[in-house]
């Protein structure tokens, strides 16, 4: 049975650590970039410093529902529709240059994922789409489009996949048939490209289509260049001791992020000497490990589990 689009509920993740590290204490203007269905952002309004928040989503679905469920907060929140890309134009749209603290809690939310005509879960039937904003090219374009080996590419690169040429070359030989249009055809061509193990049973962590759908939403929505606009973005519109928080949910993401913050907290290398120019580093980093969900919020909330947070401050 579908559930009624108000109904999603979402559990924030890392939300007390979110809290903790954007330092809601010194007040002013706070940006959600991925509002999705408002949880992180209620939380941070609803700190007494906190004076206002923009939230930002490229889902105009996500947004109408945050609206719904942020009304009461009034005037302190204003959303709008953008990607992380348009994170400078649509902030000097409100005629906002500075920001004390800017959120990014990156992926899909429980509503896009739990609706089916979405098409970016293998557990609904539904048709291929996955974007998660308008415009962009569909899953099912991708699949029935790309060539043998860009397939092959975006299921190693994206996915981490090992069998990512037998996918390939399955969707290749399926798609010369009758074009593949819906969630479960891929979910089952990917189920029957795989190798079978040689020995005992069948023991896999994940569904064997996992991988093939996350490489296919990251190249539908070009998740990572976005991650990448995003970081640099955000460091530029945060003020003097403003703070960035990212949470990401695979280790590609995580990666980007690990190593944008990396260099900009060590600044430019001085190419006489080789040592970094202490006046160019551009941040601190507030987290030497990522921060992990604990055994309780992954029981609570199985979504986390994968969860890494990182948070920065502006120098
Ligand atoms: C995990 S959800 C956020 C949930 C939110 N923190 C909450 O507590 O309800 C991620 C959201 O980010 C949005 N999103 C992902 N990539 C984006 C991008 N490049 N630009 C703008 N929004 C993006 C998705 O549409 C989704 O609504």
């Amino acid at each position: 049975m579908e559930t009624p689009l108000g109904d999603f509920a979402h559990t924030p993740v890392l939300l007390a650590e979110t809290v903790r590290l954007l330092d809601l204490s010194r007040g002013g203007l706070f940006v959600d970039c991925t509002v999705g269905l408002g949880g992180h952002a209620r939380a941070i309004l609803e700190s007494r410093f906190a004076a206002k928040l923009v939230g930002i989503d490229r889902d105009r679905q996500a947004l109408e529902l945050a609206a719904e469920r942020l009304q009461d907060l009034g005037e302190r929140v204003q959303l709008v529709v953008g990607r992380f890309d348009q994170l400078e134009d649509r902030l000097a749209e409100l005629g906002i240059d500075r920001a004390s603290g800017i959120i990014a809690d990156l992926g899909v939310s429980s509503m896009q994922l739990e609706s089916a005509e979405r098409g970016f879960s293998f557990m609904h039937q539904g048709p291929l789409d996955m974007r998660m904003g308008a415009g962009e090219l569909t899953a099912t374009d991708i699949v029935n489009d790309y060539p043998e080996k860009e397939l092959s590419r975006i299921f190693h690169e994206f996915g981490e996949e090992r069998h990512s040429r037998r996918i390939a070359r399955a969707i290749v030989e399926a798609r010369s048939e009758a074009p593949i249009e819906t969630t479960g055809q891929l979910r089952d061509l990917v189920e029957r490209a795989q190798p079978r193990p040689r020995r005992g049973p069948r023991r896999r962590s994940i569904h064997p289509a996992t991988r093939t759908f996350q490489a296919l939403r990251i190249e539908v929505n070009q998740e990572l260049d976005q991650l990448r606009e995003l970081l640099e973005q955000s460091v530029r519109m945060l003020e003097r001791d403003g703070r960035l928080v990212v949470i990401s949910y695979h280790s590609l993401e995580d990666r980007i992020v690990k190593h944008t913050l990396r260099d900009l907290a060590t600044g430019e290398i001085e190419p006489i000497t080789g040592r970094p120019r202490a006046e160019s580093r551009v941040i601190e980093v507030l987290t030497r490990k990522p921060v992990r969900p604990t055994a309780e919020e992954v029981a609570a909330n199985p979504r986390s589990r994968s969860a890494r947070l990182r948070a920065a401050r502006r120098l």
